[in-house]
């Protein structure tokens, strides 16, 4: 049965980016005259730090010369806003896979406004929309980017601009590792860490939409009500429960897949709830702590456990899969899965106040900055 639907979701995807392609290779050059602008500035606001080290002491708002015009397959995006995730406080401090050349410039994802494309047919078909932007090698804490057109996603008209400026890197990692990656069964059980975070809601709702039973972990009591309420299966604090012992009085054998984003001693627990054959995803290291196992855990019981990382994930699907993620992340944001809480928007020159609010611990949803208004 799930074969099938996905078979169907995979043709509707297909017929409708194909109607998309002819529609933008017939349309687009007709508007193309009216739609690019004249840029004229030589300057813009940007947050750059010159060393790694505690965001809030690093990070400066400057003028910064204003981005070339877009080459060949590029795309010019004036941006609008952009999420603090904890992947960009561990990028300035140093720690976040692939150090930057410096001075560099935090923001992995937002939104903004393509007001310029060079030429190329990706990079028509987002002329003059609001889109998703994707940014690993110029950051998006900035006023202006180029970037390659393919890492500018179309958003939905009706999304706000603070679902749309995290419309990619939680969202699609939450779908992919539970519905590409483990392909979590109806009614299984799905184990997950740091359960109160942005991306462990979505995984929450996902559970409820797509019918997999959620093992939400948590490390302060006061959450457990509120992922009940969002439609968790159940709730384990590590303040004041033995996760090992919990899991096995739950599931009896233990859980059949698991996602991890705090390793240390939670993680390392994580893998004594795996039941024979099951499959642990590591995907975060907020504890900064590594993951300590007994071998005989993975060879006795033919356990497995993978890194995930949604960026080479990514560059390794072919163009249609991703089109289809796209669309498929729409139709979720609709239906109120895969969207983000916020708890405070702070414009860009604010960047300090930002991020210091960013890393306080229990922090209630996301920090947004708002770089310019639309
Ligand atoms: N691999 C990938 O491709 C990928 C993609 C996206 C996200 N991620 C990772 O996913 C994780 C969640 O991201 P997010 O944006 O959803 O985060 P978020 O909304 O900022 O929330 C962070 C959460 O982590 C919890 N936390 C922080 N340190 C912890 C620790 N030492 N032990 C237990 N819990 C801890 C916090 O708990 P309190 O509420 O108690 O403070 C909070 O609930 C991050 O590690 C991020 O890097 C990975």
């Amino acid at each position: 049965m799930e074969v099938e639907i996905w078979g169907l979701e995979f043709v509707c995807d297909l017929v409708h980016e194909i109607w998309e392609l002819v529609r933008t290779i017939v349309v687009a050059p007709l508007r193309s005259a009216s739609v690019v602008c004249s840029y004229r500035e030589t300057c813009m606001k940007a947050v750059v730090f010159e060393r790694f080290g505690n965001p809030e002491e690093v990070l400066q708002v400057r003028d910064v010369p204003a981005p070339p015009e877009p080459g060949p397959g590029e795309v010019r995006v004036r941006m609008l806003a952009s999420p603090v995730n904890p992947s960009d406080l561990m990028y300035v401090r140093g720690v976040y896979g692939k150090q930057p050349a410096l001075p560099a410039t935090p923001g992995f994802e937002g939104v903004g406004v393509v007001e310029a494309t060079g030429s190329g047919l990706l990079a028509w078909r987002v002329r003059g929309k609001r889109v998703a932007v994707l940014n690993r090698a110029t950051g998006n804490w900035r006023e202006q980017v180029v970037v390659p057109a393919r890492q500018a996603i179309p958003v939905p008209a009706d999304l706000p601009d603070e679902q749309a400026a995290a419309f990619f890197v939680n969202p699609a990692s939450a779908l992919v590792m539970t519905r590409y990656v483990l392909r979590v069964p109806a009614g299984a059980w799905l184990l997950q860490t740091a359960a109160g975070s942005a991306l462990g809601r979505m995984v929450i709702r996902l559970g409820k939409h797509y019918g997999f039973r959620t093992l939400n972990v948590v490390r302060r009591r006061e959450q457990a009500e509120e992922l009940m309420r969002l439609g968790g299966t159940t709730v384990v604090c590590t303040a004041d429960e033995l996760l090992v012992d919990r899991v096995r009085t739950l599931t009896g054998q233990g859980v059949p897949c698991a996602i991890d984003a705090v390793g240390g001693a939670t993680g390392s627990d994580v893998v004594q709830c795996l039941a024979p054959g099951g499959r642990l995803l590591l995907y975060g290291t907020l504890s900064f702590e590594p993951i300590q196992f007994d071998p005989r855990v993975l060879m006795v019981g033919q356990r497995k456990i993978e890194g995930f990382w949604l960026t080479p994930w990514a560059a390794q699907q072919n163009v249609l899969t991703m089109l289809g993620l796209f669309r498929r992340l729409g139709k979720l944001f609709r239906a109120g899965v895969v969207t983000s809480e916020f708890g405070a928007t702070y414009p860009l020159e604010q960047v300090q106040d930002a991020v210091r609010h960013a890393a306080q611990p229990g922090r209630q949803g996301k920090v947004l900055l708002r770089i310019q208004p639309r």
